[in-house]
């Protein structure tokens, strides 16, 4: 799109309380589809070709900066100290969008609102010029939002759903909390608009009509998808954009491939990525930035966080992985927990009820049942036997295992941390290691077997005279 960014600027308003939420979190920090809130209006304005960002913060407004800080590298923070009205927003924030020619304003609570119909709202209001263009909608349960009254002179009002009369409630076109300035006609409106409403607050929507009124054009565009402007106020709105976050989002990554059985029963993060051709089966969640590549599958029930899966790739559900980069061809689950900075190169196993923890396990490496590795590496085409455990927690401290390449670890060994193996070395069952294993070796360690002949005579007797007393079997 070809905006002069200079001449722009898009302030997101997340300052307010968020009271109907019933939360220790501020608002606009709720977790959809286990982002932030605001990180879909910044997301959409981003992708939308806009610069010249600020998101004005104030109730819990701490968490909220340090949210922008940590994700949003250029966008800038502005403090509102009391949250007096959306409309007092804008007059803390003058100083910044004066800059401008032009201001978009954005609700930090209106998620689902696409980056396309910014750039349509930007493109309308340039060639249009009006001093103001915002975008409304026509909804089955309008109520909670401000109604757009159509005026005789062919103006426009926004009312309040608190200041709303009896008639005016049943107007089902909301404002949709969208809009487009000319910054000189706001500076004008903003200073005259007061607090005398239902609530004693500034109402930005207020500025609209006195634009309207006194300056010039006010033009709204009416969005045909009354579900892409939904204010997330509530729990049940939360659940309401998550879904259909989810099924947008789902359908669009389809379109471009993916197979999915289950539609309805999949989660998918909005900074997930995937290659064309890749499988989920149903129930499946994934999360953060993992990126799936062509022909991997992802079995029912698992749960994938910032994982890396590579080509042709299976996860057996149920498992669970985060923090892992998974090589091409590995074969994980079922009942697998990867976490913690697990690397599983190309052609690994692992099997069932194992839990990897900051692990390398390297080319073709197998672990195949109920196994703990923590802090270790595993070397190419070693065979860790079931119930294999790394002991890497002395109560105080965790310590690194390392295992060589080619290595048979029997059955039920402890590696007691920091321990190493060399290369082509192997473990009896059962054993307790404390001390390195070099190249080429087996160690075992383990008590040595005794047998007692004729146990069975001998308890028999001893059970006929009764004398030892002993019950137990
Ligand atoms: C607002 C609009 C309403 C519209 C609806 C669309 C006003 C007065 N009303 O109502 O016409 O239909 O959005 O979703 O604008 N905020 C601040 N500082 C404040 C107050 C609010 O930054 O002092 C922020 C909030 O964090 C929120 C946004 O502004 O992100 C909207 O505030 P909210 O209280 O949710 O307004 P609504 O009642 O939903
Ligand atoms: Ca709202």
């Amino acid at each position: 799109m070809s905006i002069d960014s200079q001449s722009l600027g898009v302030l997101i308003l997340a300052a307010g309380k968020g009271t109907r939420m019933h939360s220790e979190k501020p608002k606009v920090l709720q977790s959809l589809l286990e982002e932030p809130v605001v990180y879909y209006p910044l997301k959409a304005a981003h992708d939308a070709g806009l610069r010249n960002i600020a998101v004005l913060v104030g109730h819990m407004g701490e968490m909220v900066e340090s949210y922008i800080r940590e994700e949003w590298s250029g966008v800038e923070v502005i403090w509102q100290l009391e949250q007096l009205g959306t409309g007092h927003a804008l007059m803390v924030a003058r100083d910044w969008w004066s800059r401008f020619d032009d201001v978009m304003v954005l609700y930090g609570d209106v998620p689902l609102v696409r980056s396309e119909t910014l750039s349509g709202l930007v493109e309308r209001h340039f060639a249009e010029g009006p001093q103001c263009t915002f975008l409304s909608t026509v909804v089955d349960n309008p109520s909670g939002y401000g109604r757009v009254v159509r005026l005789a002179d062919g103006g426009v009002r926004i009312v309040e759903d608190k200041d709303a009369l009896e008639d005016e409630l049943e107007i089902n076109e909301i404002n949709a909390g969208v809009y487009m300035f000319s910054c000189r006609a706001l500076s004008v409106a903003i200073s005259q608009v007061g607090r005398k409403n239902a609530v004693g607050e500034y109402y930005l929507p207020d500025a609209i009509h006195m634009i309207g009124e006194t300056e010039g054009d006010v033009n709204v565009i009416i969005c045909d998808d009354d579900r892409e402007l939904i204010g997330v106020n509530t729990p049940l709105d939360l659940a309401e954009t998550s879904r259909e976050l989810n099924r947008r989002m789902i359908q669009r990554h389809m379109m471009n491939g993916l197979k999915c059985m289950d539609p309805g029963s999949t989660w998918i993060g909005p900074r997930v990525e995937f290659d064309e051709d890749v499988f989920l089966e149903p129930g499946v969640q994934i999360w953060g930035s993992s990126r799936l590549s062509n022909g991997s599958r992802v079995g029912a029930y698992s749960t994938l966080r910032d994982v890396k899966l590579g080509e042709h790739s299976v996860v057996i559900g149920p498992s669970v992985i985060s923090d892992s980069d998974i090589g091409d061809r590995a074969v994980i689950g079922p009942f697998a927990v990867l976490r913690g900075g697990v690397v599983l190169k190309d052609d690994a196993r692992v099997g069932r009820f194992v839990e990897l923890k900051n692990s390398v396990v390297a080319e073709r490496a197998k672990i195949p049942h109920l196994s703990y590795v923590g802090d270790a590496g595993i070397g190419a085409d070693t065979n860790i036997g079931a119930g294999t455990v790394t002991c890497n927690y002395d109560g105080r401290r965790k310590y690194r295992t390392n295992i060589g390449t080619g290595c048979f670890v029997g059955s039920d060994t402890m590696l007691v941390a920091p321990v190493s193996m060399g290369d082509n070395s192997s473990t009896a069952a059962g054993s307790i290691i404390t001390k390195d294993v070099p190249d080429g070796a087996m160690a075992i360690s383990r008590s040595r077997q005794t047998n007692i002949d004729n146990w069975y005579e001998r308890k028999n007797i001893s059970r006929v005279s009764g004398e030892d007393g002993d019950k137990e079997g």
